[in-house]
């Protein structure tokens, strides 16, 4: 054999696009957690580690069918069961679909990628809000796509700034990444607005993709889907197991095609990926058929904790000087925003609050808005004294670095 080669094995350009904030970050915590210093999680959005727990009749359902032997691959878009149950239940939502046009998948991380995958080439673009959940970015870059951002506004309660959206349409958009209720900003968008953002991707031609995995926890109650506000046009859907049912582990999600035949082709596009990926893990399907048809008082306790939680986020973030936060609505996210020095950055600013205090936050520009602007997102599933303890520390170190 001759001598073996020293060099580095060479890695994809598309990588150096490809970044997803919420656990690059992780790293930088590892360091402070190496010091001695104890590290609050407030990057990820997974209610299982702050001490909710998996409604029991579906821990069941993915045991039963791991013992009634559903270990093996399922059909690649999922068990018929579960397909119909998810169509009943968009039904019931206001969104008639067949079963035929749901697929089960690994979350609603791999609806999204699958959805995208069946619609954009490479240099196509895609409408993306900012600030955004970074999944969307990150699965663009791969298939070298690009994401252009529409402003979501702040001032308006996070509500998308449609003349900003209608001036950034072009002959390579291909579709419009809607996310209500959104992460991260635990927006809610009302029906006008709902109906002014299909009225302007109807009126071009391309499809809405409507994350919807929130959809659930809006403190009011559910929200219906986008859908359901007009069935015949360009909609895919999107949800999961992972928030509203507190199952994010087990990758168990699926996605709906709207009934409009102009997205049959999509349809078929997305099937042809799923065969590609075999099918999502199989006995957490089963769970996903005992969830829709099952009782969900589970989310009624849910909503009210978040509620408190959002109830404390706003009035103590608001308390402290140099920072403001718009109230969220749904979920378990705030976009609070400090006001920067000049020449300082939002990873400056969450980066020290992490050395000084130990907790992580996520700094905005991971979600697309600008590094100066000084906006930084909060997980707020930790208990309420918690909640305390923390907002204490970030008033005293939002102190000193404004000073400083
Ligand atoms: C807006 C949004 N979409 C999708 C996901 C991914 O969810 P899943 O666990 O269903 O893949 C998340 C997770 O935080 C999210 O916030």
């Amino acid at each position: 054999m001759s001598a073996p080669s020293l060099t580095a094995i060479p890695v994809a350009s598309r990588i150096q696009g490809f970044s997803y904030a919420i656990r690059n970050i992780v790293a930088e915590a590892r360091k402070v957690e190496a010091t001695g210093t104890r590290v609050r999680y407030l990057n990820i959005g997974d209610p299982i580690p702050f001490g909710f727990s998996t409604p029991a009749h579906l821990v069941e359902a993915v045991a039963r069918a791991m013992r009634d032997g559903h270990n093996g691959y399922t059909a690649s878009p999922g068990i018929a069961e579960a397909r119909e149950i998810v169509a009943a239940d968009f039904a019931a939502r206001g969104v008639p679909v067949d079963a035929d046009r749901v697929l089960l998948t690994s979350g609603t991380s791999e609806g999204i990628e699958l959805a995208l995958g069946a619609l954009a080439d490479e240099g196509d673009e895609v409408l993306v809000p900012t600030p955004t959940y970074p999944l969307y970015t990150a699965v663009l870059a791969k298939l070298r796509a690009k994401t252009v951002y529409y402003r979501t506004d702040p001032e308006h309660g996070w509500q998308p700034d449609l003349d900003d959206l209608r001036r950034l349409v072009g002959p390579r958009t291909r579709a419009l990444v809607v996310i209500d209720p959104n992460n991260p900003t635990g927006a809610v968008y009302p029906d006008d607005t709902r109906r002014a953002l299909i009225d302007l991707a109807e009126t071009h031609g391309f499809p809405i993709l409507a994350d919807e995995v929130y959809g659930d926890l809006h403190y009011g109650g559910p929200v219906a889907p986008m859908a359901s506000l007009a069935p015949d046009a360009a909609i895919i859907s999107f949800s999961s197991l992972s928030k509203a049912y507190l199952a994010p582990g087990w990758r168990a999600g699926w996605l709906a095609v709207g009934r409009t035949p102009r997205l049959d082709g999509v349809l078929a596009g997305i099937k042809k990926l799923a065969d590609g990926r075999l099918c999502s893990p199989g006995p957490m399907q089963y769970a996903i058929a005992a969830a829709l048809s099952g009782p969900r008082d589970h989310q009624v306790a849910f909503r009210a904790e978040l509620k408190a939680r959002a109830d404390l986020t706003t009035a103590r973030l608001n308390a402290v000087p140099g920072m403001s936060c718009v109230a969220p609505r749904a979920a378990f996210y705030a976009m609070p925003r400090v006001m920067l020095p000049p020449g300082r950055t939002d990873e400056e600013f969450v980066l020290g609050l992490l050395r000084a205090t130990g907790v992580l936050c996520v700094y905005g520009s991971g979600f697309g808005t600008d590094p100066a602007a000084g906006f930084f997102r909060v997980v707020f599933l930790a208990s309420l004294d918690e909640l305390g303890a923390i907002y204490d520390a970030m008033a005293d170190f939002t102190a000193q670095f404004l000073r400083a």
